[in-house]
């Protein structure tokens, strides 16, 4: 068992640890008083995993209901959104109830926007059953929603009371699933320790999360709500976002954020940013690993959702540039540079 405590505002502790959910009542109740739980997740989670949870939670006094919705990033929307609020509402959850997030991202981020607005926020609980989620979107308290012009561009960043991660629940993921995280796991071996590539590689599912929770923490208790530092973590999502968003989210996440650290690397060196252009080891990094990296949108495509980032702030972004594999640091931009970085970035 490993816990790593997350010392942001608030502080929440990460449990990792083999077949947790078996008994993830007592670990709850080492955190809140019995009360009501709301699980929310998607069919496909529920079918899997829901009915573990709940019995566990109702031996210990909790009473628990389930809000279900159909899998998929097309349900990050206003209306899955209002609809989970309503159905909240519904079930009589009060301010001192709980909510917990059962699942991937979308079910985080979705699950976690609702606690943050419910009431004006109430309290919930994380249970990543992706690897992605595990390693990235259940750490660092943003949640969130798609708007028809991008993603993730309605949301608030809300802490979780506790994130538990039962590693055992990778075995069903479908490979899509497990390369969204692979993806996610490569880009912070790219931000910060080459040393996490061997790991990824050999599928070390346990070491590469407890290692990208404990860079995610380091960084997010340096910068909380993203204004300087954290930004490091978006390398690939400018254009993998713009990808995911001009595909109709055909395209995955793990593939689009694979395409994206590329092209980026590659408009950083192209721009003058940095001495290396470590796109072609990338690249072939990610080929090894089964990702097919290609972007088949034009520069206007592109720039059409780029210039929706959160990121833009008095018409400067802040770009990740990849000093070497391991090492990257932010460069701002002007909204000219912009575009020309999205135009080098193209092969
Ligand atoms: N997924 C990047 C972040 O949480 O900042």
């Amino acid at each position: 068992m490993k816990k790593i405590t997350i010392n942001t505002s608030p502080s929440y502790d990460v449990i990792i640890d083999d077949n947790i959910l078996n008994t993830v009542n007592e670990t709850i109740l080492e955190y809140i008083e019995p009360c009501k739980i709301c699980i929310i997740t998607d069919s496909t989670v529920s079918s899997l995993y829901a009915n573990k949870v709940k019995t566990s939670l109702k031996s210990s006094g909790f009473l628990v209901i389930k809000i279900v919705f159909p899998p998929g990033e097309h349900s990050k929307s206003l209306s899955t959104y209002s609809n989970i609020l309503e159905a909240v509402a519904d079930e009589g959850l009060t301010k001192t109830d709980c909510i917990i997030a059962l699942g991937g991202g979308v079910v985080g981020d979705l699950a976690g926007f609702v606690a943050s607005s419910y009431m004006r926020g109430i309290q919930y609980i994380q249970i990543p059953t992706t690897y992605l989620a595990a390693l990235d979107s259940s750490i660092g308290g943003k949640t969130g929603i798609n708007l028809l012009r991008g993603k993730n561009l309605v949301g608030t960043f809300w802490n979780p009371k506790l994130v538990l991660c039962d590693p055992t629940v990778f075995n069903t993921l479908p490979t899509i699933r497990r390369m969204d995280g692979i993806a996610e796991a490569i880009k912070c071996a790219v931000v910060t320790d080459k040393s996490l590539l061997g790991p990824i590689k050999n599928n070390s599912y346990t070491y590469v999360i407890e290692r990208c929770v404990s860079i995610k923490k380091s960084i997010v208790e340096a910068d909380q709500y993203e204004e300087s530092l954290r930004q490091l973590l978006s390398f690939g999502h400018l254009i993998g976002h713009a990808i995911e968003k001009l595909s109709g989210y055909s395209v995955s996440h793990g593939h689009a954020i694979a395409a994206g650290m590329i092209y980026e690397a590659r408009a950083a060196y192209k721009m003058g940013f940095t001495d290396t252009d470590i796109s072609k080891d990338l690249e072939t990094i990610l080929r090894t690993l089964g990702f097919t990296p290609e972007v088949s949108y034009t520069v206007e495509e592109l720039m059409k959702y780029v210039i929706m980032s959160k990121r833009i702030h008095k018409d400067t972004i802040d770009i990740v540039v990849p000093i070497e594999i391991g090492k990257c640091k932010l460069a701002k931009l002007n909204m000219y540079q912009l575009e020309e970085y999205i135009r080098v970035g193209k092969e």
